[in-house]
């Protein structure tokens, strides 16, 4: 399969099949933004789980967070990034398009457009575009305030150091977990949800005491188990690989910084960054709020400014990575081989034939017990074939199917979506035979 091909199948079964549309787009869509449908939402609700299940759940010292969207612009002053969160931009003098300055395939790819047409396209010097969202917020018009969506989910968590603190009183090194939303005012968002404008973070900052030694063992460790996080969900160890980040293109608050990456049809792109921000963060928010975000260890009776290590990724490009990675293309058959944590449903249930209410009404009896634990679809339309193949094609791991010896003696055939086997089991042994198989509590 070529590999610009796979992106488009991608992006059509994702249309095709609910997992993403194009924001707004009965309207003609906005740009940069994307709306996950029934498959997508459901996807992205068990990758953003998984990701709460290994960095959250199975670790001491995490505590969650869920701060706000908008914050006091103070915010973005002392974080920096009403300063320095911007990227190049240049302005094509003859068609006034802009674009990142830093992409020079897509600087290319856009003066190839114009030698087609014997132009020569011409460049403005670049200059700095800040990538802030801005809105407006207050009930007078004429006196509404700026604010800006959150440029990174970060800072959300920073300004809260000090009700964690005072709340919990938690040991260092302790970590703080978030997901959620963040804005960017990308020049050129593409690659389908690769570069959106709104999109999802999913990160674990964790403050460490100001020692160089500790602070990159942390670092070296949440490297790793991030690394294994995404082989551990089924991505293809061969397509991930680390990529450390020269000085110069280290963000403004990283002293260190290492990206994770995959290898897309566009190339190897950043998943996630693992950065050492020192004590960038809580050292500003300090001299910003004039509010003491020191620690004071009890052991060593000594009080500091925290360093702080962070995992940063992007839910929307692991959804899409995973996505990429599980698709396959077996003569007529197209699957999902998504690990079954991540698949939308578990478990499909079908009555052999529609137009016979003693198979219906049993594999709806079937169908509702097991929703009660696993995430369930119903098929009823076209010839059963029709129907394991549409379940292959959105990562169906099992299909169930009642047919006339079920109404005999209680069995059904259940179809496993990798290998297409089929086995008869007792309905009663279902939950077991899917329990085992998945090895996943859901
Ligand atoms: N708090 C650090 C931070 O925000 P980042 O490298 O700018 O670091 C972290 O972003 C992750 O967020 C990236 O690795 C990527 O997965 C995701 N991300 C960043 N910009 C994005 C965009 N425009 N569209 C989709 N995901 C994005």
């Amino acid at each position: 399969m070529e590999k610009t091909d796979l992106m488009d199948k991608i992006i059509s079964l994702c249309k095709r099949r609910g997992f993403i549309f194009p924001g707004s787009e009965i309207y003609g869509g906005l740009r940069g933004t994307w709306d996950y449908g029934p498959l997508g939402s459901e996807m992205k609700y068990n990758l953003k789980q998984a990701w709460w299940k290994t960095m959250v759940l199975e670790r001491e010292n995490v505590f969650g967070a869920n701060a706000a969207i908008m914050m006091n612009p103070k915010v973005w002053e002392a974080s920096g990034h009403t300063a320095a969160f911007s990227d190049p931009l240049v302005e094509c003098k003859l068609c006034h398009e802009r674009f990142r300055a830093d992409q020079e395939d897509i600087l290319a790819e856009h003066e190839g457009e114009h030698q087609k047409r014997k132009e020569k396209a011409e460049w403005t010097e670049p200059k700095k575009f800040n990538l802030l969202v801005e809105a407006r917020l207050g009930v007078v018009e004429g006196e509404k305030s700026v604010v800006y969506l959150r440029g990174e989910i970060t800072q959300g968590v920073h300004v809260n150091f000090k009700n964690v603190l005072d709340s919990m009183h938690p040991k260092i090194p302790f970590s703080i977990a978030q997901i959620g939303k963040a804005f960017r005012n990308e020049i050129t968002p593409g690659n389908f949800t690769y570069r959106s404008r709104e999109f999802e973070q999913m990160e674990l900052q964790t403050y460490v005491r100001p020692d160089e030694r500790e602070a990159m063992t942390v670092f070296e460790t949440l490297k790793n188990a991030r690394m294994e996080w995404y082989v551990a969900l089924g991505m293809d160890k061969s397509k991930l690989r680390f990529r450390e980040h020269a000085p110069d293109e280290r963000a403004h608050y990283a002293r260190a910084a290492c990206d994770v990456e995959y290898e897309t049809p566009f190339g190897w792109r950043e998943c996630e960054g693992i950065h050492h921000r020192g004590d960038w963060d809580l050292s500003r928010h300090t001299q910003f709020s004039g509010q003491d975000l020191s620690y004071f260890d009890q052991d060593t009776k000594e009080r500091f400014i925290p360093w702080v290590i962070e995992t940063s990724g992007g839910v929307d490009r692991a959804v899409l990575f995973f996505l990429l990675d599980a698709y396959r293309e077996e003569g007529e058959r197209i699957i999902l081989k998504l690990h079954p944590s991540l698949a939308p449903y578990k478990v499909a249930v079908f009555p052999l034939l529609k137009n016979k209410p003693e198979l219906v009404m049993k594999a709806r009896e079937l169908y509702l017990n097991l929703r009660k634990k696993f995430a369930a679809a119903w098929d009823e339309r076209g010839n059963i074939g029709k129907r394991y193949y549409a379940q292959d094609e959105i990562g169906t791991p099992f299909c169930v199917t009642i047919d006339f010896q079920t109404l005999e003696d209680n069995t059904v055939t259940i179809r496993d979506r990798d290998t297409m086997k089929q086995e008869r089991i007792a309905v009663g042994e279902i939950k077991d035979y899917l329990n085992k198989q998945l090895g996943i509590g859901c």
